[in-house]
């Protein structure tokens, strides 16, 4: 440690243990500085090398990276199939009979699944997509529970350059349809439905409902996973065990660009319509892979855990794409951790002897709030590191985390990402690191981040800026899609010649990086990303609402929770009668997730003499009841004091 930034020395960090630094990929500062240097010198050559260690290719690439900004290429002329190197690429070594997924239902199912098992389940869905007409270049929506058979059409579309965008199983059908209509799907890979809390989550019936208005779908293909009652239409629907019925278990992957585009992952930004995110293959996968060693350390006999669903970038990184390119054996749960009871974590990790566990702060917050008898109950001494994701983790959560689950013994991997950076950037290398609670720490190798002002100049330590990335990195995003000038504006002219990340951040005279938080419209309850923009469009749909407002609130648990100020059209309206009809309407809009923790009902909204509304105001007033920031502009003082007085209508 410097000498420097007294104040920083006084919160205690934690250097890694000795024994963990013996075995691990990336052992000391010094090591990973060496790494850091030489990415940051020689990029190309560094990328390649990374590339060609972690990754089987068809054919090499004529240039490792191609520039025209703000548009990147990776790899460009290499030929690479993503699903070949989750899984034809183990069998012809000892991982061929290595478990590859351990499946456990909410309902306490288990399944386990080799490298070999897989490869075959994988080829014969294949052979139903190629036996239907699916092939290179059309487009699949994948709305599933967690069940192997998601990893598993994923892993089949990737095997023919089908580009797959999977939907959250809690999307609701109009969140569900305007993805199907903007990526213009053929196809849609579904379940009769999935377990959560012990209920039957329908989806089929979801699907239903969304595809009344898409066209462009030819073909409905339904997993049977609860068994519950669905109706299936003549001629567009199709069972996925009856297809499957005989299908060769022989299905070679194509040989793909590398730059072939392998999925579209939607997410909220700052307008009501989410944009999206198009990640392509062979720059994607290499960082993946690259950073399950840097970062998860992994190690063969290694059972990794990341409690993700598969609905979000998180799952689709770290739970298919990067853990099976990298031979892990990794554990799928379908349901919910608090079910039956609020030990199932620590069971599942009891049981299968988890090594590798990584969830969310809203996950730890929670069960910290249960009291530390749950974990007390299992025997957690399999457990040697453990991550976090999502959202900031707070001291308090991370201390927590660190002394009651790691039992002190497990560095904890704060990781810092985004959907669109497609892979971890910000984290500490667990054998490398002294780890400062709340704090990421370090850009990984080949990351080039900063904290700056609006012009791009750097804020200095302890300063408070915006998280930029300042040169392209393999798993970016290369585009919205059939959108790039929103991507041009979104990410790249917001500071000049960098990219955007729409974080605040802060760097100490460590050069430890502490990211704060959004700086726009998006909010982040439990880890989902939430834009206001999306749910205040959805409020003013329903036939009552005037004008809405959404902001962030702090909760305690979910980090942010929603909160929405209403106006309301003429009429005698029940208050609480309305608020809960309108939080059925947000779920139907969006998902049961996006729901209002709060809805306060006001006369008018604060505004600005051009008729903006000053949501910085009601997050004021949401965050302290009071506002103390600059109101000049505001056109109607008496507003404020209005809603500052008024108490919401709570869930
Ligand atoms: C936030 C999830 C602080 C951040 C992988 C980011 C974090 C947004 C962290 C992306 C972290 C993610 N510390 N904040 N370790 N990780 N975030 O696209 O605001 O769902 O911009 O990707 O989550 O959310 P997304």
């Amino acid at each position: 440690m410097s000498k420097h930034g007294a104040v920083e020395q006084q919160l205690s960090l934690y250097p890694p243990p000795e024994d963990f630094v013996r075995r691990a990929h990336v052992q000391g500062m010094n090591a990973y500085r060496e790494l850091y240097a030489r990415a940051e010198k020689q990029p190309e050559e560094f990328w390649g090398e990374v590339a060609e260690r972690e990754l089987f290719w068809f054919e090499k690439w004529r240039h490792v990276f191609e520039w025209d900004p703000p548009f990147a290429k990776w790899f460009t002329g290499g030929k690479i199939n993503a699903s070949y190197n989750c899984l034809d690429r183990h069998l012809a070594t000892r991982r061929r009979n290595k478990i590859a997924i351990i499946w456990e239902g909410e309902p306490g199912d288990q399944r386990m699944i080799s490298y070999f098992e897989l490869h075959r389940l994988v080829c014969r869905f294949a052979n139903v997509l190629k036996s239907r007409g699916w092939k290179t270049g059309d487009r699949a929506i994948i709305y599933m529970p967690m069940v192997p058979e998601l990893a598993v059409a994923m892993l089949a579309c990737a095997r023919l350059g089908i580009t797959h965008s999977v939907v959250f199983g809690g999307f609701s059908a109009e969140a569900l349809k305007a993805r199907v209509q903007d990526l213009e799907a053929g196809l849609v890979i579904t379940a009769d439905g999935g377990w959560r809390r012990g209920r039957e989550i329908r989806l089929k019936a979801t699907v239903d409902e969304a595809l009344a208005e898409c066209p462009t779908v030819r073909d409905v293909i339904v997993y049977r996973r609860t068994g519950g009652q669905v109706s299936m239409q003549e001629g567009r629907d199709f069972w996925w065990h009856e297809l499957d019925e005989g299908a060769s278990e022989v299905c070679p992957a194509v040989p793909l660009d590398a730059e072939h585009p392998l999925y579209v992952l939607y997410t909220s930004g700052t307008t009501g319509k989410p944009k999206g995110i198009l990640h392509t293959t062979g720059g994607y996968l290499t960082q993946c892979a690259a950073t399950m060693k840097w970062v998860f350390d992994l190690r063969e006999e290694d059972t990794y855990w990341c409690t993700a669903d598969i609905g979000w970038v998180t799952g689709h990184s770290y739970i298919v794409y990067g853990p099976l390119a990298a031979g892990a054996t990794s554990v799928v749960y379908e349901g919910a951790p608090d079910f039956p009871q609020y030990d199932r974590f620590w069971r599942i990790v009891e049981k299968y002897g988890v090594s590798i566990f990584y969830t969310s702060p809203t996950a730890i917050r929670a069960l910290l709030r249960q009291g530390d008898k749950w974990p007390e109950m299992h025997d957690l001494s399999t457990l040697r590191l453990l991550g976090s994701v999502g959202e900031p983790i707070n001291p308090a959560a991370w201390e927590w985390y660190h002394r009651v689950i790691g039992k002190g013994r497990c560095p904890i991997v704060d990781t810092w990402w985004q959907t669109e950076t497609g892979a971890i950037m910000i984290s500490p290398m667990p054998g490398a690191t002294p780890l400062k609670p709340g704090s990421a720490s370090f850009p990984l190798p080949g990351v080039i981040a900063d904290v700056v002002d609006m012009n791009g100049d750097p804020v200095g330590p302890d300063k408070e800026g915006f998280l930029v990335i300042k040169r392209p990195w393999p798993a970016m995003l290369r585009t919205i899609w059939r959108d790039p000038e929103r991507y041009k504006s979104q990410y790249w002219n917001r500071v000049p010649g960098v990219y955007f990340t729409g974080d605040a951040a802060r760097r100490d005279s460590n050069g430890y990086f502490t990211v704060l938080g959004r700086v726009d419209d998006v909010m982040n309850v439990s880890g989902h990303r939430l834009s206001t923009m999306e749910i205040e469009s959805a409020l003013v749909r329903h036939p009552s609402v005037a004008e809405a407002a959404v902001v962030g609130r702090p909760d305690e648990v979910t980090g942010q929770a929603v909160c929405a100020f209403i106006t309301l059209k003429k009429g005698n309206w029940d208050h609480k009668k309305l608020s809960d009809e309108l939080r059925q309407w947000v779920a139907h809009e969006i998902g049961a997730f996006a729901r209002p923790a709060e809805i306060r009902f006001a006369e008018a909204l604060p505004k600005t003499r051009s008729g903006k509304i000053m949501r910085r105001l009601l997050r004021e007033i949401v965050t302290t009841r009071a506002v103390t920031g600059d109101v000049t502009t505001l056109e109607d003082m008496a507003v404020i004091g209005r809603l500052a007085e008024q108490r919401g209508e709570e869930e």
